[in-house]
């Protein structure tokens, strides 16, 4: 930190949707690391160059995700209860989490989604005719981007869709609270009903994930109905309001950049390298990537004390110069390789490769069957989500 220099407050903001704010370049060019201030005055360190992001995603033991710990930094006063619906997997260290992890990893392998597809793409094309029987103006945030997702992790969980609403209303209350109160009701009403989901479940066993956890945890003592059920909220709130986020973003990003837009429909074989990239341009869970130090540790020629809070800025490493030529440009054909919007070492996004699937299959179907799909309004009426956990959009009025 320079000395005397005014700390920056944080989280700031995004003066657009899609780009990060302004202060990350400028924090970026002059350290590595620097130095801010939190909402409840607390001083941790935001990790802007990609080198070092990278580097402490991998190391664990030395930069911790216990939210147990009373030095974990926090962003607003509404994540402070989060332990309580988190810490089965996003909060928890070493073997326990690896543990856990292990349990739910085989149904979200690259060969298990593949088989998804079928489903992913008929959930997308019922959606897409909701849509066009709607007809525009239409608000996409809650037409596709809200139910794709649900529908996706209902059915690859095993419960029935007929609930989807509780799960999103839950999902998006426990994200984006506006504060602690509403939070923490909303994360325990969704607990007790998904207690009832998994002993309903017991009758009704099947190949899913969730039957899979009942058959191989409940049954056999290694986790509690609770636990099961901490399992799933961790796996709506990673997959559902992240995914919402991106299909709102994404579609902005494409319709604002239309000769991208153009590149993707004459090719449809970018389109992976198209999402990646959205990916790495949108870093929409910048806000979601925090540490805390175990140990006095010596980073880029700073002194991380033990305790103090560490930011990973995914979105700052993810526009880092030293490690993509011209980062602020929206450009499918780059390689997005190393992007680190999915994290990066032993907490990487479980569910990364399902994110691929549906963000491939929703934005292929959709511009093929609407291919004269265009904003409602002008691009300064769609509104941003401000002071929220993760970047993304309130709706995205369309037409076509
Ligand atoms: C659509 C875009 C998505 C983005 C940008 C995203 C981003 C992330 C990031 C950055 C992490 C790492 C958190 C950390 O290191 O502290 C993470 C973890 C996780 N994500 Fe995602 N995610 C997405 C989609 C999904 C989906 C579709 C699912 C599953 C249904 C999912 C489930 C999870 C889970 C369970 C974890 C915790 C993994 C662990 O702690 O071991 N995510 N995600």
């Amino acid at each position: 930190m320079t000395a005397g220099k005014e700390l920056h407050e944080y989280p700031m903001q995004r003066g657009c949707p899609y780009h990060p704010p302004t202060e990350y370049n400028e924090l970026s060019e002059e350290a590595p690391l620097s130095r801010v201030r939190l909402y409840d005055g607390r001083i941790a360190w935001l990790v802007t160059q990609h080198k070092e992001t990278r580097a402490m995603f991998a190391d664990a033991k030395l930069f911790s995700s216990d939210h147990d710990n009373p030095a974990f930094p926090i962003l607003a006063e509404r994540e402070k209860n989060f332990p309580e619906f988190t810490q089965e997997l996003f909060g928890l260290d070493g073997e326990l989490h690896q543990k856990r992890r292990r349990m739910l990893l085989p149904r979200f392998t690259l060969k298990q989604v593949e088989r998804l597809r079928p489903m992913i793409q008929a959930v997308a094309d019922e959606l897409i005719d909701d849509l066009l029987r709607h007809g525009g103006p239409v608000d996409m945030v809650t037409v596709l981007g809200r139910p794709l997702p649900s529908r996706v992790i209902c059915k690859m969980l095993g419960i029935s869709y007929e609930e989807h609403e509780l799960f999103e209303v839950h999902a998006q209350g426990i994200m984006q609270a506006a504060d602690l109160d509403q939070a923490v009701k909303a994360g325990r009403e969704l607990l007790d009903y998904l207690v009832q989901v998994v002993d309903a479940k017991q009758q009704d066993l099947a190949d899913d994930l969730l039957s899979t956890l009942i058959t191989t945890q409940l049954n056999t003592g290694g986790l509690t109905s609770i636990e099961v059920s901490k399992l799933m909220v961790a796996l709506l709130i990673g997959g559902q309001e992240t995914t919402t986020s991106m299909i709102g973003l994404g579609t902005l990003t494409l319709l604002e950049h239309p000769d991208q837009l153009a590149l993707i429909r004459e090719n449809p074989e970018l389109l992976p390298g198209a999402v990646e990239e959205l990916m790495r341009y949108l870093s929409i869970a910048d806000l979601t990537t925090l540490r805390v130090a175990t140990t006095d540790v010596e980073v880029a020629g700073q002194t991380i004390k033990k305790g103090d809070g560490v930011i990973l800025s995914t979105a700052a490493a993810n526009r880092d110069t030293r490690a993509f030529d011209q980062p602020d440009d929206f450009d499918i054909r780059r390689s997005s390789q190393g992007h680190l919007a999915f994290g990066h070492g032993p907490h990487r996004c479980l569910g990364e490769n399902l994110a691929r699937a549906e963000l491939e299959i929703l934005f292929s179907t959709l511009f093929k069957r609407i291919p004269t799909l265009r904003l409602a309004v002008p691009l300064d009426q769609v509104s941003m989500k401000v002071g929220m956990t993760l970047e993304g959009l309130h709706d995205l009025p369309v037409t076509w």
